[in-house]
């Protein structure tokens, strides 16, 4: 399958680079930047290789590529810190500018005659000869590398899009991978199809056909375990798992903590079964994590418990399945290998606690070969579209990020049983409430909405209730936009929705006698309380 490898620089953006592509049908890949590419160079499905951005400077020892790209004949696509990149490497200047050109920032490009060659191929995909870039830079070229011509600036007058006069080499000082960025795509474009000729090979349904084909030659005929959180990704993985393998081969386990969300664990199952499982272990273990989690308020501690107990059960329970050599399934994403800086990228931007990282379950399994990742090539929204191809609805593909710990952290406090019971119930009402009203784009509230659930606070305010006072908990709601869980903005609900939403839990939730609004931003604030 034709790809196009992006070198990863350090960039917050390198990501966005490769998403775009693969919305364009082309598969792509992310190696660290200073990887050595023996090897892949020859590959025949490489077409292309872009250099991404970085936060460093060329002139201050910033991250180099293989020079074995600038001999390998292969069209090269510099953005920002990977064009000063080309051009230091090449010959050229690169110097520190006074003021940073950041933000929304116009480029024009040089008159059609001037262009000949590889320039006229890469700037015929431009579909206007001025656009709104989007920029974040501190240097600048100074001086271009020999064979090198400037076909556009920027409205400071700085070279903004280059190419060589012979060779498939191009740069662009702005990022066409923002969605700020005007004609982004179609520039991004230009450069797959027009320079390096590939054909659009990547689509989910290719996906699908490709992992059943390698998962059932893997796998033969050993069984396979995966553990199910009731998330996106662990039940995608699931379905593939069942599409593609002997159903009877296929054990998956969810652990009922106690602290799910209302019916959860009731509607988990029943998407299970309709998927065909017919190995489920459902675990109950709620009244073990309750009985670990008596006492302690500490967040931390909390967490820590949490995590450590769901070690000890998985293993436990594992064992109790007598399995033999089996293999160990994870929904694991193309975005958490970055992260974890499992040779992907190696620049960690996000920092999540996952109780699966470091499962000793997990540990010995990847070091017997018997660990499967199945979409461990795959982006969030791409993991999306495949659970629509393998029939998953928007009960599951929709549904807002829940955190491993689940409720205990969205009790302030001490956890009990009854606390989570007013928790999940007044939680309930809230989501039930998103799903029933129309935003201002004619979706659902909660379709809207990024993440958004109640929050146990522990505090008691006094109310009437008829005539009698009433020493009730206070119950804070919090609805945030957001694109990755990074930062988040607070949702600006319509006044009537939150009276309507308040007014509902205070008269269905006896426990509860007020009810707030969290309206922090993150950050400061974390998404979560706790
Ligand atoms: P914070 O609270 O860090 O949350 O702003 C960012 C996103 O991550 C989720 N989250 C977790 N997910 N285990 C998880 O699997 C956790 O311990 C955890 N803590 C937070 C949170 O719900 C939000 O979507």
């Amino acid at each position: 399958m034709d790809t196009i490898l992006i070198l990863d620089f350090g960039s917050q953006t390198t990501q966005l680079i490769a998403r775009r592509i693969r919305e364009l049908g082309v598969y792509t890949e992310i190696v660290p930047g200073d990887s050595p590419l023996a090897g892949r160079l020859e590959r025949p499905d490489l077409k292309g290789i872009i250099l991404s951005g970085s936060p460093e400077s060329v002139n201050e020892d910033g991250p180099a590529p293989d020079p074995a790209i600038y001999k390998a004949g292969l069209p090269l696509l510099g953005i920002c810190y990977g064009l000063q990149r080309m051009t230091f490497d090449l010959g050229g200047r690169v110097d520190a500018l006074e003021r940073r050109e950041y933000g929304r920032i116009g480029v024009s490009l040089g008159p059609p005659e001037t262009r000949k060659g590889p320039a006229e191929r890469f700037l015929a995909g431009f579909p206007s000869p001025a656009f709104a870039a989007w920029m974040s830079h501190g240097d600048t070229l100074t001086s271009l590398a020999p064979g090198f011509v400037c076909h556009g600036t920027s409205e400071s007058g700085f070279p903004a899009v280059l190419a060589h006069e012979s060779r498939p080499w191009f740069g662009l000082q702005f990022h066409p991978e923002v969605s700020h960025c005007e004609s982004g795509s179609e520039i991004l474009a230009s450069f797959v199809f027009a320079v390096c000729g590939c054909e659009k090979g990547w689509s989910m349904g290719r996906y699908l056909e490709e992992a059943g084909k390698s998962l059932a030659g893997r796998v033969g005929d050993s069984p396979v375990l995966l553990l199910i959180s009731g998330g996106v990704d662990s039940t995608v993985a699931g379905a593939l798992l069942l599409k593609t393998l002997p159903p009877e081969k296929v054990h998956l386990m969810y652990m009922d903590t106690g602290l799910m969300r209302k019916d959860e664990s009731r509607e988990v199952k029943a998407i299970l079964e309709g998927l065909g499982a017919r190995n489920l272990h459902m675990i109950d273990c709620g009244a073990e994590f309750l009985a670990a989690l008596k006492g302690i308020e500490d967040p931390e501690a909390k967490r820590k418990i949490i995590g450590d107990l769901f070690i000890t059960v998985q293993a436990r329970e594992t064992e109790r399945l007598a399995l033999g050599d089996y293999f160990l399934a994870q929904g694991t994403l193309y975005t958490d290998l970055v992260e974890s800086g499992k040779g992907v990228g190696k620049k960690a931007h996000l920092i999540k606690s996952h109780h699966n990282v470091g499962s000793p379950l997990v540990e010995a399994r990847r070091r017997a070969g018997r660990l499967l990742e199945p979409l461990d090539r795959l982006y969030k929204d791409e993991v999306r579209a495949l659970g629509g191809l393998l029939g998953l609805g928007p009960e599951v593909l929709s549904r807002h990020p829940f955190p491993g710990p689940g409720l205990a952290v969205r009790i302030v406090g001490e956890v009990t049983g009854e606390l989570c019971d007013v928790l999940r119930e007044a939680d309930a009402i809230f989501v039930e409430e998103l799903k029933r009203r129309t935003g201002p784009t004619g979706r659902s509230l909660y379709d809207e909405i990024w993440q958004a659930f109640a929050v146990l606070l522990p505090v008691r305010s006094v109310g009437v209730v008829g005539d009698v006072r009433k020493y009730g908990r206070v119950l804070a709601l919090r609805a945030i936009t957001s694109a990755d869980g990074m930062t988040a903005d607070v949702y600006p609900f319509a006044v009537a929705d939150l009276l309507e939403i308040s007014g509902r839990i205070t008269n269905s939730v006896a426990e509860i006698g007020r009810v707030t609004y969290d309206i922090s931003s993150k950050p400061p604030a974390t998404i979560e309380w706790e």
